[in-house]
């Protein structure tokens, strides 16, 4: 029997150092794109995909993540007296079931891996998705929802991947495949950070995720992959053969958020999709280039 899948693991606990100095002090999954916080758009995404129980692995100075979840009481009575009735839709959208976000702490950054790991109790015996809300992805179809639906179909593993440029391979979890119909392909293995010339395909993985319970086993082993840190694409090559594991080209466009370049075009590129600001981001993007 395939288990639902209700719940999903936020990891936020990076230090962010592409994006220095503005994470100094401020975590990077609050940077907003347009006018929402990275988190807030991964934790929309996940609840488009049922699921209903969150779980952020967060560290030093990664409160007001948390917080943003918060009820701000005295904002709202606020808004309320002058009658900003749609500051205070937006906030009210933003409410989550009582209970319904769990935290747990990474309290050293040595890797996505150890980050997951951090979450071995919240995950139980259940399959969960994990969403690194600095992916931020644009499609019509919420990208964890697309995995979801794959998953209560095949059961097992299914990540989101995408064609990168060969010479990028050693930048990304790689993966290595058999069958592949052109949106979902088979697995049969998966190396982090490969060079161009070792890579086994350029079919990289993106920060979306469903993953069974099983690999938490596989990173208590806590062994070091590329860059000295816990990889989670380790301990997800060794499911593979234990339980289906399926790659999926996603529908959409993702965007790189981590990455300055990325961020600056996600901005530009959610902006040109909201109404009321189109118009004029286009007419003074023309004005630069
Ligand atoms: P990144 O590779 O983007 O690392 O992590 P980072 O530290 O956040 O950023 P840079 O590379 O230094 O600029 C991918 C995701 O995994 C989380 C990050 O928060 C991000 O969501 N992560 C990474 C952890 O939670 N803990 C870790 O030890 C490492």
């Amino acid at each position: 029997m395939i288990k639902p899948l209700r719940k999903a693991v936020f990891p936020v606990a990076g230090l962010g150092t592409r994006f220095l100095p503005a994470t100094k002090a401020m975590a990077k999954e609050m940077l907003p794109v347009v006018d929402k916080p990275l988190i807030q758009y991964a934790v929309d995404e996940a609840r488009a995909a049922g699921i209903e129980q969150f779980c952020m692995v967060t560290g030093r100075g990664k409160t007001a993540i948390v917080e943003h979840f918060d009820i701000a009481y005295e904002l709202e009575a606020t808004l309320r007296a002058r009658s900003k009735n749609t500051e205070l839709a937006a906030l009210r959208e933003l409410q989550m079931p009582p209970g319904s976000i769990s935290t747990v702490r990474q309290q050293e950054p040595l890797g996505l891996g150890h980050a997951i790991w951090c979450a071995r109790a919240f995950i139980g015996d259940d399959p969960f998705a994990i969403l690194l809300p600095d992916d931020l992805v644009m499609s019509d179809t919420p990208c964890t929802k697309q995995l979801a639906d794959v998953y209560h179909e095949t059961g097992g593993c299914v990540v989101a991947v995408c064609e990168v440029p060969r010479e990028q391979t050693n930048r990304y979890g790689i993966l290595q495949i058999g069958s592949d119909d052109g949106r979902l392909v088979e697995v049969t293995g998966m190396v982090e950070k490969p060079k161009p010339e070792d890579a086994p395909s350029n079919l990289s993985i993106i920060g979306r995720y469903v993953l069974t319970s099983g690999v938490i086993d596989h990173l208590a082993r806590m062994e070091r992959g590329a860059g000295n840190e816990v990889q989670l694409t380790d301990a997800m090559a060794k499911m593979i053969g234990q339980v289906p594991f399926h790659g999926l080209r996603y529908e959409g466009r993702r965007f790189d958020c981590g990455d300055k370049i990325g961020f600056l075009e996600a901005q530009v590129a959610f902006a040109l999709k909201r109404p009321e600001m189109s118009a004029k981001v286009a007419e003074f993007l023309k004005q630069y280039v």
